[in-house]
């Protein structure tokens, strides 16, 4: 079956100097979605948000961008934006956990406010011809909450709705919950994108199974713990490339010397590898040993020599 696979976006992770390595890399991946935009109450991007859009920075690349807010006017800010850069959809984000969002009532916290979400749906597509789509959780508090949301999203000609099979309440904890998605595939008339721990090409074949009418799927930390997930699973093969620990080795010296020039200093560039360690480091037997390797090295010099020690005459195994 043709499916069509999503990088999932990850604040911190997912940029574009990330989306650029890992498509000269790995590939497999069909469309990129870049992690959220958030305005501060003020109608201003950021520049770190301008940057990872400006489609200089994104030629090879097919990226959808996105946006977390509960205001309707920050949501059309936002869509004259990205339009102006020529993007010509905006995916929602009404998935994120944590309390500082969801007690705003953003992200995740917003899926109980149905009314909410039609007004703003509402004015988007009145005021722009804007593509949307959704990205979500199954609610805060229980699953049950998207299902009276359903009925609003159904007014309008979204573009699909993505959905990670959790509630926001679990943050990462927990497994995903099937039945719930099931009911959700059950009960809208539009096009659903599955999401959530797929981490092997045999996970991703047991939820293939499972929910035969979906064909796009997302992978979020999956592809960062394993980058030659999303090609495997699309050329149907369980065996890494032979030379993985090179291939290993040339994404992340790429991704290193981009964030080393960016970053100014020792200590920041060591903190934001040691975030991409934490899920590189699950790839590899003994991850907790490998992760240790990478924190005791307290300079770039001794950063290195941990990293070659790491790759050396090792095989690259995926999550086990
Ligand atoms: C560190 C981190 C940052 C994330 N940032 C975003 C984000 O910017 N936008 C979003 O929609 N989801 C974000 N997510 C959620 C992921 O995109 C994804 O939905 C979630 O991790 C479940 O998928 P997975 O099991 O494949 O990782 C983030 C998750 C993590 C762990």
């Amino acid at each position: 079956m043709n499916c069509t696979l999503l990088s999932s976006p990850l604040q911190g992770f997912t940029d574009f100097r990330f989306r650029n390595a890992f498509q000269k890399y790995f590939g497999g991946i069909d469309t990129f979605y870049s992690p959220y935009i958030r305005l501060n109450g003020k109608l201003v991007i950021k520049s770190s948000y301008q940057r990872d859009l400006l489609l200089e920075n994104n030629t090879t690349l097919e990226v959808i961008p996105q946006i977390m807010t509960n205001d309707a006017d920050e949501f059309l800010f936002v869509t004259k934006y990205i339009q102006e850069l020529g993007y010509k959809e905006l995916n929602w984000n009404l998935g994120c956990p944590y309390p500082m969002v969801t007690k705003r009532g953003m992200g995740s916290g917003l899926i109980c406010n149905p009314e909410k979400i039609n007004h703003i749906l509402n004015r988007v597509h009145s005021e722009t011809d804007v593509l949307v789509s959704m990205k979500m959780r199954m609610g805060y508090e229980s699953p049950e909450e998207i299902q009276d949301v359903f009925p609003i999203l159904d007014k309008y000609p979204l573009k699909n709705i993505a959905i990670h099979a959790r509630i926001g309440k679990q943050v990462y904890k927990g497994g995903v919950d099937l039945d719930s998605f099931q009911k959700c595939i059950d009960n809208t008339k539009h096009k659903l994108y599955y999401n959530g721990d797929i981490t092997s090409v045999s996970k991703f074949k047991e939820m293939q199974e499972r929910f035969p009418s979906i064909d796009h799927w997302m992978i979020g930390r999956g592809l960062i713990a394993d980058p030659f997930l999303p090609s495997m699973i699309k050329n149907n093969v369980l065996e890494y490339p032979k030379n993985s620990i090179e291939i290993f080795k040339e994404f992340h010296d790429t991704i290193f010397e981009q964030y080393d020039a960016f970053l100014s200093g020792p200590t920041p560039i060591r903190m934001k590898m040691y975030g991409f360690w934490e899920y590189f480091s699950l790839s590899f037997s003994n991850p907790q040993k490998v992760l240790k390797k990478i924190k005791k090295a307290k300079n770039i010099r001794n950063y290195r020599i941990a990293v070659s020690e790491i790759l050396a005459n090792k095989e690259f195994q995926g999550f086990q």
